[in-house]
This record gives structure tokens, sequence and C-alpha cells, in this order.
């Protein structure tokens, strides 16, 4: 049989559907060395749902309850008051009633008690139901404990708890509550701790919150608490709080709240050595359980006692240092390419395909471990410079790194990890070529290149199906890789970056004009990026020369069956082949774009409609061509005038020469920085359609919900199931 009562020396870890996240950890605090927990018991959850298994009017009630939605209030208060009068009006069953006897008969008939509600969820013993049931404080007599644990059953089905398992969709059924009913201690002041900064996820930072009396004030938030900091052992900081009222046991049995005389609401509530003294056994309680806590605190007659503590869930994870030397210093790469969103894992195994530094995935994000780039000075500066180019507020968190001395002497040195990026010796070799032959034919060839290499890629791909598939997109990686750094590429560019800074460098220096090279590159042939711009301006001219066409979609139509209803309209048919000649060349692209697992414009065509709503609406039929033009004219104008104002100079014609060939330069190569990054897509584009063929033959038969559930899964995850068929449900990424 269940039991129905469990002492705290008789819980184990494993107890969370039997006493709930409480019970396991007062348990669990209880074996600690030096740690003061009040003495107690659980009343189990099997005592709880043995005493409302047979009441059919309850049954009903709740299946009442699942009905209703988080707005109805009227109804969730009605029905759940009448649940809890239902309750509360239970008789215990006498098994239980003697079991609780017992384990009170232990102790003197007039201990005061508190009676705790611990809840959890079947199936998600990690849901929390934080502060959303009762607990009654200084609570004496058998009939009062029993009353009162009955008071904490009923408390499941408070308006909160109910409003808050609909929203959240937990069943009402599968909620469960255990009771602790614990000696209770009669605090001259409580509050909490956080062994580390909930806000900040700095985990050096140890927060106490003080309260005088009983914790109820401050948990509920009744009183400003004092407020300390403690860090590395040393406090390092106190705010003393206006503690204008405190709550204390009452003497017919549970509490009453007082005003705090006016010379002691400003007093600190615990002094510097209790402070010290507390937050050491925070740090003790947070290694035994192996992770930062939120832990609840009692003091009386100088003796701190401990009645909760549970992982602080929120904190940003820490990558996993084993074996290595501490400290370390990481880089969020997303950050540097605009990415702050989270990854999902399928999008992280592609972004570590083509990522040049070795990768550690924290939180959903990107990092790269630069701790050895740091303790080097070649590797520092070149990170601090890099970095400003840019994320300036990534470079302004290195610079103050930097500058700490202490910090900086602390760091192991090792293998540099960040490299020179796109400056490898083959590229800059190439540059010099392309420098000196200023030929634009290249750029055409090594794209006709490209292009056939992803036609053929897809061909092949696409008579692959299973784990063939995947395994020929693993292997594909070196294709893709040499296509993105391809060395011919990479040296236009950086042929292109170089002229460019020397170009600004010069024309400042003799003619006094800053930032001249932005005016030059002024409507450049071949950029991918403006294309597309200029291509979203001609799909916003067809949209708007049809006014039905242009009413539906401006009315929030559906993705799935966009084009169908496009198609019906008067002029429908020609905006469906503007569209579909738009995807032809930037389908494949989206926001965020090098997360595989974003839907890319073809995937869902009604994301472009804020940019063709916009179009339409700030430019003419046409505006953009001429702007275009315009733009073009204004370039050639500035290089004229650079290339008169130069030659008037003396030596100026040798000068002028020289710079006109490297604004021809410019103009010629600068366009291609876009397009690694377009071919990555492109290949990505290809990847994706074979994957969604294989997830939906995985949803087909059953073994994930939808096909999108694949992004959750990392590369090698997605292959053992599309291998085996079979997916193991404990893989769960967030
Ligand atoms: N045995 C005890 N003796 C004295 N005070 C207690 C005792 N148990 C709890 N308290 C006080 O009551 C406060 C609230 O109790 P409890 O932890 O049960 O509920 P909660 O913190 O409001 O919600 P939950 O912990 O379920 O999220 C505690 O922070 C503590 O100050
Ligand atoms: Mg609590």
């Amino acid at each position: 049989m269940k039991p129905y009562i469990l002492a705290f020396n008789e819980i184990e870890k494993t107890d969370i559907m039997v006493v709930g996240g409480k019970g396991v950890n007062l348990g669990e605090l209880s074996k600690i060395n030096g740690i003061r927990v009040p003495d107690g018991f659980c009343v189990t959850t099997g005592a709880y749902g043995k005493s409302i298994e047979d009441s059919t009017e309850l049954e009903a009630l709740i299946e009442k309850l699942a009905e209703l939605k988080p707005g109805d209030r009227g109804q969730i208060a009605q029905t759940s008051k009448k649940i809890r009068s239902v309750i509360e009006n239970l008789t215990m069953e006498s098994n239980i009633q003697n079991a609780v006897d017992r384990a009170l008969s232990k102790c003197d008939s007039n201990e005061a008690y508190a009676i705790r509600s611990s809840a959890t969820a079947e199936d998600l013993p990690r849901a929390s139901f934080a502060g959303q049931q009762d607990t009654y404080l200084n609570i004496r007599g058998k009939d009062e404990v029993i009353r009162h644990i009955i008071k904490c059953w009923a408390s499941l089905f408070t308006d909160r708890s109910v409003t808050y398992r609909i929203k959240n969709g937990f069943d009402h059924r599968k909620v469960l509550l255990s009771v602790v009913v614990q000696k209770m201690v009669m605090s001259e002041a409580s509050g909490t701790m956080f062994t580390a900064d909930p806000m900040t996820s700095d985990r050096k930072t140890l927060t106490i919150d003080a309260g005088f009396g009983l914790g109820e004030a401050l948990v509920s938030g009744l009183v400003n608490p004092d407020s300390y900091k403690v860090v590395d052992g040393r406090i390092a900081e106190k705010n003393i709080g206006a503690k204008e009222i405190e709550v204390r046991p009452d003497r017919s049995g549970g509490t009453q709240k007082v005003r705090v005389e006016k010379g002691r609401q400003q007093k600190q509530v615990l002094s510097d050595e209790q402070i010290l003294e507390l937050a050491g056994m925070g740090k003790k309680i947070e290694g035994y359980f192996g992770f930062p806590q939120d832990i609840e605190w009692c003091l009386v007659n100088n003796e701190f006692y401990i009645v909760q503590s549970r992982s602080i869930t929120t904190l940003f994870p820490i990558p996993d240092v084993n074996g290595l030397k501490t400290p370390r210093v990481y880089m969020s790469i997303g950050h540097t390419q605009m990415m702050t969103d989270a990854i999902k894992p399928l999008g992280m195994s592609f972004f570590e395909m083509i990522s040049e530094v070795s990768m550690e995935k924290i939180g959903g994000r990107i990092y790269t471990d630069i701790t050895h780039d740091l303790s080097s000075a070649v590797g520092r500066s070149r990170l601090v410079m890099a970095s400003g180019k840019q994320d300036p507020l990534i470079q302004s968190a290195l610079k103050n790194l930097v500058e700490d001395r202490d910090f900086m002497a602390s760091l192991p040195k090792g293998k540099r990890n960040v490299q020179g990026g796109i400056f490898t010796l083959g590229s800059i070799l190439e540059a010099i070529k392309i420098y000196r032959k200023n030929d634009p034919s290249i750029i055409h060839e090594i794209i006709n290149d490209f292009e056939k290499e992803v036609r053929n890629m897809g061909q092949q791909l696409s008579r692959l199906s299973g784990n063939q598939a995947l395994e020929f997109i693993d292997n594909d990686r070196e294709k893709l890789l040499a296509m993105a750094y391809n060395p011919k590429m990479l040296g236009a560019i950086i042929a292109a970056i170089l002229v460019n800074d020397s170009i600004n460098k010069k024309v400042e220096k003799l003619l006094g004009d800053k930032n001249a090279a932005d005016m030059l590159t002024k409507s450049l042939d071949h950029n991918v990026t403006t294309e597309m711009g200029l291509a979203l301006c001609d799909l916003a001219d067809t949209v708007r020369k049809h006014p039905r066409v242009l009413e539906y979609i401006s009315q929030n139509p559906n993705d799935e069956d966009f084009f169908e209803n496009m198609e019906k309209l008067p002029g429908g048919k020609e905006t469906n082949e503007a569209f579909r000649e738009f995807f032809e060349k930037f389908g494949m692209r989206c926001p965020g774009e090098i997360d595989i697992t974003r839907e890319r414009f073809e995937e869902k065509p009604t994301q472009l409609i804020p940019i063709i709503l916009n179009n339409i609406r700030v430019l003419k039929p046409g505006e953009h061509k001429t702007r275009f033009q315009a733009g073009r004219q204004e370039a050639k104008d500035k290089e004229e005038e650079i290339i008169r104002r130069l030659k008037n100079l003396p030596g100026g014609s040798r000068r002028a020469k020289k710079i006109e060939k490297s604004i021809s330069l410019l103009c010629n190569f600068a366009g291609c920085r876009e397009d690694p990054k377009y071919y990555i897509v492109r290949r990505y584009q290809v990847y994706k359609k074979a994957l969604m063929k294989e997830a939906r033959k995985l949803a087909e038969k059953g073994i994930i919900k939808n096909a999108e559930d694949i992004f959750y899964l990392y590369m090698d995850e997605l292959r053992d199931v599309v291998r085996t068929n079979k997916l193991d449900t404990t893989v769960c990424h967030y």
C-alpha cells in the first residue's frame, strides 16, 4: 500500500510524485550536515487522491472546469468555489487520520505547526506552481492540523490556481497535492536567499532579503525588506528597507499583522555576522544540490532554520567547462551576425557546418571560446578590432575585460580559436591577382560555377531518400565550405575592402572629403541584397496595378491558400507569376536566414506583405528604378568630381589615375560581399527541401507529430530517427 505519511527522513529524491518538489527538497535539506530544518512530515499525494476519488460530485465539477476558458471568470469563480466547499466538507478517511495522529503524537500535543502545500503535476514534475496554493502558519492541535490539511487540498482550486492551469494547459486532475506538516519556527526574522542573481544570471552574487517576524509578510510582498548582496564571502551591498509591518504568531493560533515600532523599522534585520553565516549556508546548500538555489529561511534565538530550497530555473545556462582551465570567456557569434534570437537545434547543426571557429551551444545561442585569443596580444587586438566592425556592444565588453588587469592575468594560455576569418593565405593571393587584373568577368565565372554546382547537387539529392539523403547532406559540408570560402570570391571581397579603405583615406587626406567610398558605391551592379530590394519594388508595382489583389493582400490572407485565392481575382494570375519570378531568385531567403529552421519567403509568402505594402505606400510606380539610376549617376558624378579635383593638385594626374583604378575596382567588386551568404542559403534550400520530405514521412508514420518537430533535433539525432524509425522522447532540447 502506498504510504499516506512520509517523515522528512523517509523521503527519497525520486518521491516527487509522492510529496511534490517542496517535500522532496525538505527531505534532501534534512540530510545536509550543518543545515537545520524544522522537523516534519508530508501527507502524500496518495492521501489526497484517496480522499477525493469517490466523490462523483467532485468528478462532475472538475469536468465542468475543463471546458472553461481563461476569460470565463465568473464561471471559474463559481465552479471553483463549489469544488473548494466539497473538498472542505470531506471527512478525512480514518486510515489517513490515524497516520497523521501517529506522526503528531511524537511531539508535544501543544506544538505549533506550519501546514504547507506542495503541488506537482503528473508527467510534468518540473512544472512550477510556486506560491499558488495555501500555507497556514501556527496551527495547533490535531483537529486543527487535519482541518488545515484539508484546506490545503481545497486550495488547489482557488480561482488563481485554476486559471493558471487553464492558461497553461494543465489537466486539473493531473495536478496533485501533498501537504507538508512542519514544526513552527517562531521566527524573529525570516526571508529569502538567492545563491545566484536571477536577473543577470551572475552566479557569484548571492542575495538575501530579510524582514522581521514570520516570512508571510515578505513572500506576499507586504513589506520592503532589507536586501544584502554577498560576493566571494564578503558583503558587497546592504539596502535597509522600511519595514512597517511584521507578521507574528497569534496566541489563539494563526497569525496577525502588526505595525513595527518606528525606531525598529529602519534597523538592519540581520547583523553582518549573521548575513555571512547565512550566505555560507546558502553556498553549502547550492553545493549539495549542484545548482544555484532559491531558499527560504527563518531565524530564532540566533539560529537559522531552512524551510525551503529549490533550483533557480531561469538562469542562463553556462557551458560545460569540464577539464578546461578557468576562467573562460565566450563570445556570442549570433550577435556578431545580428541573430540575437535563440536558434533551434537543427539550425545550430547547420550553423556549425559553416562555422570556421569551434562552437559552444549555450541557451539556444552560439558562442565561441575566446579565452586563449584574449590571453594573447595579437589575438586580443584582432578581436577588439574585428568586433568593433560587427557589434560595438561586444567591443565595449571586450575592452572592459582587457582593461581589467587582474582578470587578464588570470586567463589560461593556449591555442587561439579565432583565426583570420576571410583573410586566408589563398584568398590574399587571389586578392592580389584580382587587384592587378581588375576584370569583373571573374565574378560571373564563379557565379556560373556556383549555380551549376547547386543545380547538380539538387538533382543528386532529389534521387535519394531516407538515411542516404541525410548522409549526402552531411557529406556535402566540404563542398558547402569550399563555396562559402572560395578563395577567388573572398579575394574579390578583400580587394574591395582594401581599396574602400584606401580611397577613403586618400580622398580625405588630399581633398578633405570624408567617407567618399559610400557615395561611390551607390547603386552598385551585382549586389544580391540590392537586387532583392529592387525586385520587391517590382512586385509591389504589380500588386498595385490590381486593386482587388491589393485589397486581398491587405486583409491578412493565409499562407496555405494564398496563391490559390489570389489566382481567382482579376490580375491574380499576373501577380502569382510575379511572385513566382521573385521566389526563383529570392524565395530561399528570409530574416535570420542562416538558421535553416526559419521559414523562407517561399514557405511563408505572407511575410512579404508588410514590405510590399510599405513599398506601395512610400514609392510611386517605377520610382525605385529612377532612384536607382539617379544613385548611379550620383556615383559617376562624384567619381568625376574627385578625379577633376585631384588633377588640379601638384602631381595630380598620376594620383588621379591611381584613384580611378581603385574606384573601378571598388565598383566592380564591392557588391560581391553578399554572395557567399547567398549561396550558402541557396544550398540550405536544397537541403531543407530534402529534410522536410523526410520529416513529412516521419510525421505520416506517427514517429513525430508535425514535420516541423525535426527542428528540435540536432542533425545527428535526426539521422538516428530516420535510420531507426524511432524517436527517443527523452531527447528534449530547450
Ligand atoms: N516551519 C515553518 N516555520 C516558520 N515559518 C515557516 C515555516 N514554513 C514556512 N514558513 C514561512 O512561510 C512562508 C511561506 O511558506 P511556503 O513556502 O509553504 O509557501 P510559499 O512560499 O508562499 O509558496 P511556495 O513555497 O509553495 O511557492 C515561508 O517563506 C516561511 O517564511
Ligand atoms: Mg515557499
